[in-house]
């Protein structure tokens, strides 16, 4: 497995629209698990979605166990994925490995419901809520050259710099 560079903002191959997967295969498999070292190997990385490594197919991976422990589904992969219901509206800060400097205050859906396939074409359905549902969204959006920059109500009071950690004086 390699871990693969990540597009940033604001690189215009981020706005590009992603195709369906067609093909179940070898080459799919190995890619996600690529994408799933890339993942994991960000800071605070609990979601990636494969065109910000510049591959163009619907493939959102989330993981939020860094952030919720073992309540929830673990490291979801998923393939082709469609918002089948969703309800209820929430603000919530997000961040993204494409954004390294910045983070935002996105309103997204609280429940969502998804359909799916998995690296051997399976498909699946899932019920998420809370920071899940929210990671979801926003690694969905990725896949239609969305960024959480393109949700913000307002750029002026949603939009946050990271704290740049100093190393200390001696
Ligand atoms: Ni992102």
């Amino acid at each position: 497995m390699a871990v693969l560079p990540v597009l940033a903002y604001p690189d215009p191959r981020l706005q590009r629209v992603s195709a369906p997967v067609e093909c179940f295969d070898d080459d799919l498999r190995k890619f996600v698990g690529d994408l799933t070292e890339t993942m994991y190997a960000g800071p605070g990385g609990v979601g990636i979605a494969a065109p910000q490594v510049d591959r163009l197919q619907r493939i959102v991976l989330v993981d939020v166990r860094p952030k919720l422990g073992e309540d929830c589904h673990g490291l979801m992969v998923l393939v082709n994925p469609e918002l089948v219901a969703w309800e209820g509206m929430a603000v919530g800060r997000e961040g993204c490995m494409s954004v390294p400097d910045f983070t935002g205050n996105v309103i997204r859906a609280e429940k969502i419901q998804i359909q799916a396939r998995d690296v051997q074409g399976r498909d699946h359905f899932y019920e998420c809520e809370g920071f899940e549902a929210r990671a979801v969204q926003h690694e969905m959006d990725h896949l239609d050259g969305l960024l959480f920059l393109d949700r913000l109500v307002s750029r002026k009071t949603d939009l946050f710099r990271r704290k740049k950690y100093q190393p200390r004086e001696p």
